[in-house]
């Protein structure tokens, strides 16, 4: 990234002058790494996981790990898993150095189809088998093959409550009595569905059960996020007010990408003094924006899930939804079919769950939609 760029990345990873924080999460990774514990990340969307994800695997690379990230977000079934994995090993390893040799070698004796795509070139690897054991005998194949490269790997499988959905039952098991074999790999798997992720590792009859070391990413501390906004803003000789930062931080409620988004946006205005004035502008051009894209939702929801949706974001965030002075005063209707709606939105990632030691509460997932609806109900 040269001076002229805009320092706030929205999307993926840059490198660590671009990323704030996360210096405790990133202790406890590498620690666990070392001491060959896996891990579980787990936070809701678009709070950091993945760019976290790189930005250890940059530590990491610099003390001889190989680090090989996979994302299953895309797939559907195990066929999906295994192609992705080699796809991943593929890209990590550049064809013209012995181990990438090795790895296309020992993947050609599976006979895949690898295709680049025409727009964008990049590789896709598939294969073509007629039975189920096929796939399986492949990815135990893969595991193997890296396992006996004589160097440490660490791999990240993002998005890695999606083997959950899989309609092979037994994908959970099959993964896991793999990995037990392996002697020099090592796992980060991360999640954003966090009750699929707890499931899956806290469930006493289930196959990863307190297999890994669980870390749940909140948001970046307020001081710590302001911190850094102003050196990026003074980094190119720009000056920011502290109460334009607050507003920010405290209207984004410091959830990352939107953060990101909305300091992207202002930085993009190349004002030389950043005020309040400037960043409370940026934020109603973002709402005018998805204006369309919000009114849609009104159509998508059922009228109590609608209600409920405005009433949550009127509140900001909701711990009794069942309370009857919250279902009077929204006009929701009963404490059932509210719990319902509650349901319904959780499962359509509309509401997100916000747990503290006492109390769980519900928000509205997008911040900006959570801002929209405030404002216009
Ligand atoms: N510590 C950080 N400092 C600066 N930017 C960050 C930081 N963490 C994440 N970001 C940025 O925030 C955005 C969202 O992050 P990321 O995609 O890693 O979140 P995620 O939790 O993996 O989301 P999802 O669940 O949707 O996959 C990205 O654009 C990323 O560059
Ligand atoms: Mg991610």
């Amino acid at each position: 990234m040269n001076n002229n760029t805009n320092p706030f990345v929205t999307v993926g990873y840059a490198s660590r002058k671009y990323f704030c924080d996360r210096e405790s999460e990133l202790e406890i990774m590498q620690r666990n790494i070392q001491n060959e514990i896996n891990i579980t990340l787990i936070s809701n969307r678009r709070l950091g996981k993945s760019a976290l994800i790189y930005r250890l695997f940059e530590t990491l690379e610099q003390e001889n790990y190989v680090c090989i990230y996979a994302d299953i977000y895309d797939s559907l079934r195990l066929k999906d898993f295994t192609e992705t994995l080699a796809l991943a090993i593929f890209n990590r390893f550049p064809e013209k150095k012995p181990l990438g040799k090795r790895f296309l070698t020992f993947l050609k004796s599976f006979r895949p189809v690898i295709t680049y795509d025409a727009l964008t070139g990049e590789p896709e690897i598939h294969f073509e088998f007629s039975h189920q054991k096929e796939y399986e005998h492949t990815l135990r194949s893969i595991f193997q093959f890296l396992d006996n490269q004589q160097v440490k790997v660490v791999l990240a499988i993002d998005e890695f409550q999606q083997i959950a959905s899989y309609p092979e039952t037994n994908t959970e098991a099959l993964l896991r009595t793999i990995i037990q074999t392996l002697k020099n790999i090592q796992f980060i798997f991360s999640g954003s569905k966090k009750h699929l992720m707890a499931e899956m590792f806290n469930t006493a009859n289930r196959p990863f059960f307190s297999s890994t070391q669980m870390l749940g990413l909140s948001e970046i501390p307020k001081i710590k996020y302001a911190q850094f906004i102003r050196e990026k803003f003074e980094e190119r000789n720009y000056t920011i007010t502290d109460e334009a930062i607050d507003f920010v931080l405290s209207w984004t409620f410091a959830h990352t990408y939107y953060t990101q988004l909305i300091c992207n946006n202002v930085f993009a205005r190349r004002e030389k003094n950043v005020t309040v004035e400037i960043v409370k502008h940026v934020c109603d051009e973002q709402l005018s924006l998805q204006q369309v894209s919000y009114m849609q939702y009104h159509n998508l929801l059922s009228p109590v899930q609608w209600r409920l949706l405005i009433a949550i974001a009127k509140e900001v965030q909701v711990s009794e939804i069942q309370a009857q002075n919250f279902l009077r005063k929204y006009k929701i209707g009963g404490a059932s079919s509210a719990k319902k709606a509650l349901e319904a939105l959780l499962e359509k990632e509309m509401i997100c769950s916000i747990e503290t030691p006492d109390k769980t509460f519900y928000r509205v997932y997008n911040v900006f939609l959570l801002r929209w609806l405030e404002r216009r109900f």
